[in-house]
């Protein structure tokens, strides 16, 4: 088969495109042939060794495609069908090896793309909007960098619960496609916790935060007494650490760092989520924005972009 390779950690540089031994299921995995993986923010950290993964690994955590082989005590899968996932890593290549119990059955008519683009981000958008903070009709909601792939999932499902949203985005054309996607208010990120109390007068009830060190103080800022500042990303780079005096002065606020696992613990609740977000995009409430296929052998090349701040919605990869 053939993959994308990472030997040592740095810059895009290290994706190596290399053939590889076809891989085996071993207990309670399955074999999938890769229609698409999914490129996320996660696979830079992992490039870059900010969260270490021995060494040589295939990066990729989300992709979807039919299964091939099944691994000894595998009950629920046959060879045929069609699955995706959002938490395997390795997903970067022709062939993957996904732990069963991490698969997600596709519904009939969804093509493969759409699950590979939509399950890691759609996972983490609904788990922030009704689990790390449910968000209820009238709230007023921040979400940051609004026309990235979490943040134009996140913009719409607030909008179905009922909220008003004000979205963050650096240029015209990002700002088009957060209105588009639902946005009330769209602002740029300077002084961005200012006109948030402009449009809302006490603040927002939660901040969605995937971007981190530039945003973080403002988005404490832009927040209400009691409210709740969801830190699930860093995309600008890590915050320094937080002395909890902040959120008393800030008024009472709340502070988490949550990550998707945590939120798909369990195989029910994996399916459970999943159940309700492949539904909303089958029935068109929610639309997947994919805005790059890049072939496998050019992942260097989504990396950039995405560094670069050059794309909006997902990328994916085809094998
Ligand atoms: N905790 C979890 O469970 C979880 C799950 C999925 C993703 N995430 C995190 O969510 C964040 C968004 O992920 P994504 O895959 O959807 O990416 P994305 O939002 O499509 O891309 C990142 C966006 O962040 C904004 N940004 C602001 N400052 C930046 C900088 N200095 N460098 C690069 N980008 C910057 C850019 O939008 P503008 O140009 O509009 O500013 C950029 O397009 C990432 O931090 C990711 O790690 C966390």
């Amino acid at each position: 088969m053939r993959a994308i390779v990472v030997s040592t950690p740095g810059d895009s540089s290290v994706l190596e495109y290399a053939e590889r031994p076809d891989p085996a299921p071993g207990p309670g995995e399955v074999l999938v042939q890769v229609a698409a993986s999914g490129v996320n923010f996660i696979d830079v950290y992992h490039r870059q060794g900010r969260y270490p993964l021995p060494l040589p690994f295939v990066p990729g955590s989300e992709g979807a495609g039919t299964v091939i082989a099944t691994g000894e005590g595998v009950t629920d899968l046959v060879v045929g069908d069609a699955v995706g996932w959002a938490n395997a890593l390795g997903s970067y290549a022709t062939r993957a090896v996904v732990p069963a119990d991490q698969t997600v059955p596709l519904p009939r008519g969804l093509s493969p793309e759409l699950a590979a683009a939509v399950l890691l981000q759609g996972l983490t958008a609904h788990y922030l909007t009704h689990s790390v903070y449910a968000v209820r009709p009238g709230d007023d909601v921040l979400v940051h960098a609004a026309a990235g792939g979490v943040g134009l999932l996140l913009t719409q499902m607030a909008k179905l619960l009922g909220a008003r949203v004000i979205g963050t985005v650096s240029t015209e054309a990002k700002e088009k496609l957060a209105r588009e996607a639902g946005a009330d208010e769209v602002l740029r990120y300077e002084n961005f916790s200012e006109a948030v109390h402009e449009i809302t007068g006490a603040g927002v009830h939660v901040v969605y935060d995937g971007v981190g060190a530039s945003t973080f103080d403002g988005s404490l800022a832009s927040l209400r007494p009691r409210g709740m500042m969801a830190l699930y990303g860093a995309a600008s780079g890590p915050v320094p650490p937080v002395d909890p005096q902040r959120l008393n002065l800030g008024g009472s606020l709340f502070l988490t760092r949550p990550t998707l696992g945590h939120y798909v613990a369990t195989r029910e609740e994996l399916l459970g989520r999943a159940g309700e977000l492949l539904g909303w995009v089958a029935s068109g409430a929610l639309k997947v924005h994919i805005t790059g296929r890049y072939p496998l052998a050019e992942a260097r090349r989504a990396h950039d972009d995405l560094e670069a701040r050059r794309t909006t919605g997902k990328l994916l990869l085809i094998p």
